[in-house]
């Protein structure tokens, strides 16, 4: 048995964050962590309890699980005004509002997290991702945007399935399934976008390459998922799936 305390840590948007824990195992025993939603008044009822491996491994993941919300928002931005078709217009719109939404919910949730170490060699390659996802054509964008919102769906899967550790903490398990169930509807309109293209061998190669790099971005974090009981190989295994999943 051992003592250990953690000093808190000032979140981005300026709320406290951080953990402190005492007698036990640090990765299995439970603290209180105050959840510092973005625009949220904080309240003594919204904790995360979450143990301090746990609440480290998924500070550490959402660095990169958090990080494309605000380009994903200006991207459907821009693809929604320039939709010709009316109801796809509107539904590209609506998407970029639920971007800014994710963004907003993990932004909150970081600051209520302990801050991983700055790590360059994950921001090298987040950078390479993200300069290769977009494209001129939108249909090889929306491809992409397909493929990486169903790998993101299959993460969160994962992560959200029962008997996980954050399965069992109720504010992360709500933020979790409000994201999956989004970027669920994100994969259904992005495929209508691109269903030319989709359905084309050129298609599911554009899908399988951005898939590659996303895999080699959560490579980064495989011991991450690997903490909070995903494994990571099984993980990659999927998500190399994909792609003959489209239709
Ligand atoms: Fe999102
Ligand atoms: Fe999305």
């Amino acid at each position: 048995m051992h003592t250990v305390a953690i000093q808190s840590v000032r979140g981005r948007n300026g709320l406290r964050g951080g953990i402190g824990y005492q007698d036990g195992d640090w990765r299995s025993s439970s603290t209180c962590l105050p959840l510092a939603l973005a625009g949220v008044i904080e309240s003594p009822r919204e904790v995360l309890r979450l143990s301090a491996g746990h609440a480290a491994a998924l500070a550490e993941l959402l660095q990169v699980l958090s990080c494309g919300e605000e380009s994903a928002a200006l991207t459907f931005d821009h693809l929604g005004n320039s939709w010709q078709e009316r109801s796809l217009s509107w539904a590209l719109a609506r998407i970029a509002a639920d971007e800014r939404e994710h963004h907003g919910l993990l932004t909150g949730l970081r600051a209520s997290l302990p801050q991983p170490r700055p790590d360059p060699s994950l921001e090298a390659t987040m950078r390479r991702f993200f300069m290769r996802l977009a494209d001129r054509d939108v249909m090889v964008h929306c491809v992409r945007i397909v493929a990486i919102d169903s790998a993101v769906c299959r993460v969160l899967g994962m992560l959200r399935c029962r008997g996980k550790p954050l399965a069992d903490e109720l504010q992360v398990g709500s933020i979790l399934r409000r994201i999956h169930r989004d970027e669920a509807r994100h994969v259904a309109i992005a495929s209508r976008c691109a269903t030319p293209l989709l359905q084309s061998v050129r298609g599911r190669e554009i899908a399988a390459d951005a898939l590659e790099q996303l895999t080699q971005v959560l490579r980064l974090r495989a011991d991450s998922l690997d903490s909070l009981s995903v494994d990571p190989d099984r993980l990659f295994a999927r998500l190399c799936a994909i792609p003959r999943l489209l239709r």
